[in-house]
């Protein structure tokens, strides 16, 4: 159940303070760093049940992170103009930084140690497991490349038609995230794990009503030629690039 209220209260802070966010996005960013450093250190002490079950369990599982995703997985379902498009669409930039920051958090918790173990662990010779370890170290250098070509001082060393066609790994960033969330929680929900259920139920759910979307989406704004946005264009006339 703790996954489902780290996600709801992830989307609730965004929609609570996405004015905050787009003016002062540093800040943001700074508070994420912070939150990161904080895991790291974290983990050498012995910490109060509350921190871990609020913080450093949700940090370790990239769930705020996925949280954060969501959002910007879905406003870009908003291709026409509204008032969830005006909301959400200006600050999914800023967005995939944060998210990006508390991802790397999982990454460092678990690259090394899991990362070996694809090739030298015998105690688990689960496909499902070398599955989850294999797009977690092909989800990492999505996300490098995806965070990287975020920021503004990047962007504008790219041309438009170079970032625009980086920018659609997105979507296997996305489908590689389902695909690793499923490989290394299907064992522990099929044998019992309640909260292995429940999150890959929630994850699914999530997941799968996104992408149906997102070729429905698709498919009517070329019928309807819909122009997608240009976010290096929109960029680069208000001179951030
Ligand atoms: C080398 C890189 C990676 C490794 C070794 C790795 C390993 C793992 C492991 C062992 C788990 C199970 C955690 C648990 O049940 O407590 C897990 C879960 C998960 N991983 Fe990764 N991962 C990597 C990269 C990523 C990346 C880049 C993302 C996405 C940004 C990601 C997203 C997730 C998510 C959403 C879960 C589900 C956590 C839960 O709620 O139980 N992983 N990963």
């Amino acid at each position: 159940m703790n996954t489902l209220i780290v996600i709801a209260l992830t989307i609730l802070v965004i929609v609570l303070l996405h004015k905050q966010i787009k003016q002062h996005p540093y800040v943001f960013y700074g508070l994420a760093c912070a939150m990161f450093v904080a895991f790291v250190l974290g983990q050498l002490f012995y910490l109060p049940k509350a921190v871990n079950v609020f913080f450093m369990t949700p940090m370790r599982r990239a769930t705020i992170a996925m949280g954060i995703f969501f959002v910007v997985m879905y406003a870009g379902l908003f291709t026409k103009p509204s008032r969830a498009k005006r909301l959400l669409k200006p600050m999914r930039k800023e967005l995939s930084i944060i998210a990006g920051i508390l991802a790397f958090a999982h990454v460092y918790a678990y690259n090394f140690n899991y990362f070996t173990r694809i090739f030298v662990d015998k105690l688990n010779p689960l496909i499902s497991f070398k599955l989850a370890l294999f797009t977690g170290v092909i989800l990492t250098i999505l996300l490098i490349l995806l965070w990287l070509t975020s920021f503004n001082f990047i962007k504008r060393k790219m041309t438009r038609q170079r970032w625009k066609a980086i920018q659609k790994w997105s979507y296997l960033f996305y489908a590689l995230i389902f695909v690793h969330v499923l490989a290394i929680l299907m064992q522990p929900a099929l044998s019992g794990g309640r909260e292995a259920q429940i999150t890959i139920a929630l994850y699914s759910l999530i997941f799968i009503i996104y992408f149906v979307a997102r070729i429905a989406v698709y498919k009517r704004d070329k019928r309807e030629h819909i122009e997608e946005d240009d976010a290096y264009a929109k960029d680069l006339e208000k001179g951030f690039i």
